[in-house]
């Protein structure tokens, strides 16, 4: 089957496809589909926002589609960027934004620097059905960039469990940890439970 990621981030297509070919599917992005749906992503949290992008996909294309909304929490400052970490200050780069959030936690010291990804994510079929799932991968927010691999808050994100950044990680060392490859993973089962019979 083939899924439409609604998304334009072919860095999330990657971490999708190599998970998702495992259920025999394939990710095509929108724009090889010959649709270009601009969603609001009004919703309060990602699973809400995830199933938003899913279902506007599947009705503008009239096939499956398969949205991943994720971001990144961070303690210190009650959670933000959250579900506005694409947004975050209104900024309009990947750069700018994590410059932005190293200054806003300049004043916090080491050890107080706990955030996580979070990855929620929804297909919506033709008929109606859902399918959702959610993942999340702890780390600490570094004083400055490391890495040149990945995107968006990667160079700073720092993860324990590799003893490196997400940028610093080759895409199968994120992929096995990362909040969307968990999501992803979770994904797998929720599938094969409620659609084996597909
Ligand atoms: P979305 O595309 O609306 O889900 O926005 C997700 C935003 O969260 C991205 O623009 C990134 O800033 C951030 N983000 C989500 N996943 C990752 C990741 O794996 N690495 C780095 N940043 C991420």
């Amino acid at each position: 089957m083939k899924l439409v990621l609604a998304s334009k981030n072919p860095h999330k297509l990657r971490e999708m496809e190599t998970i998702l070919s495992q259920l025999g599917l394939e990710v095509v992005l929108e724009s090889d589909v010959g649709v270009d749906v601009d969603v609001e992503e009004t919703g309060t949290t990602f699973a809400e926002n995830a199933l938003l992008k899913a279902r506007a996909v599947m009705e503008a294309s009239g096939m499956a589609a398969i949205a991943d909304d994720s971001g990144l929490m961070v303690d210190a400052l009650g959670g933000a960027p959250g579900v506005y970490s694409a947004r975050y200050g209104h900024l309009d780069s990947d750069q700018a934004r994590t410059a932005y959030l190293l200054h806003n936690l300049e004043q916090v010291p080491a050890g107080e620097r706990s955030a996580r990804f979070v990855s929620a994510i929804a297909c919506v079929l033709p008929d109606g059905r859902t399918v959702t799932a959610q993942g999340s991968c702890e780390g600490e927010i570094l004083f400055a960039p490391r890495g040149e691999n990945g995107f968006g808050y990667d160079p700073v994100f720092y993860v324990p469990e590799l003893g490196k950044t997400f940028a610093e990680a080759a895409p199968d060392e994120k992929n096995a940890v990362s909040h969307r490859g968990r999501a992803l993973h979770a994904f797998l089962s929720a599938w094969k439970e409620n659609l084996h019979a597909e």
